[in-house]
């Protein structure tokens, strides 16, 4: 018998209960609809201390990340996303780009690449992109401003890639902070439960 499909998400907001965090919710029940078994990691919570670019995690060859120097909770969240077919990352525009929570947590995605002293680049050291990844993301702006103007999605593309995922789609909330407890848009809830059922296996 074929094993239910496992979506985790890391959600990058410092507001639970804001638009990302619903817009989240909103893709893991609909994965849940779907048959998934579904976790939420809010990366607020979570012991993650900042990348100092000591490099020790880059320098051995393989495909495993490589260990880290840093005592957190780091790598039981690479675990969690190594046994996850469905990834959803999601983060509020601050400044044009990811909260600086998702920010730290990205950086230290340097240990999925092996880049030893004298090299001039990294390299990722798995390429395989076998899970499907979601991207949730808020702005005040406009969402088509925010997404034309800015390096965010990219960024978050990025960091999907370093998880070994492929983005199958984005749900951008536009115009989010025109109320203290913003109702969501419903566009956006069809398009987050239409991604969601879609993060699970053979949908
Ligand atoms: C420090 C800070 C910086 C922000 N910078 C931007 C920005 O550059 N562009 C934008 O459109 N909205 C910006 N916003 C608004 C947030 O994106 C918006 O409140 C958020 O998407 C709502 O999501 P949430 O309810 O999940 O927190 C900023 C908000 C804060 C607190």
């Amino acid at each position: 018998m074929e094993s239910a499909s496992r979506v985790t998400a890391l959600v990058g907001s410092y507001r639970k209960g804001g638009v990302v965090d619903r817009l989240v919710d909103e893709v893991l029940a609909s994965a849940r609809d779907a048959g998934a078994m579904t976790t939420k990691i809010y990366l607020i919570d979570r012991h993650i201390e900042f990348c100092t670019n000591c490099r020790t995690c880059t320098q051995e060859e393989g495909t495993a990340p490589g260990a880290c120097v840093l005592e957190d909770d780091l790598r039981a969240i690479l675990d969690e996303i190594r046994s996850s077919d469905g990834i959803v990352l999601a983060s509020p525009m601050n400044f044009g780009t990811v909260t600086a929570v998702t920010k730290r947590f990205i950086e230290r995605l340097l240990c999925t690449a092996y880049w030893p002293w004298g090299r001039p680049a990294p390299r990722a050291r798995d390429s395989r992109r076998d899970k499907k990844v979601v991207l949730v993301a808020s702005s005040a702006a406009p969402a088509i401003l925010s997404r034309l103007t800015t390096g965010m999605i990219g960024l978050m593309k990025t960091a999907a890639r370093l998880m070994g995922g492929r983005v199958i789609g984005v749900v951008f909330a536009g115009l989010s902070a025109q109320r203290r407890h913003q109702p969501l848009c419903p566009r956006a809830v069809r398009k987050a439960r239409r991604l969601g059922r879609r993060l699970v296996k053979n949908q």
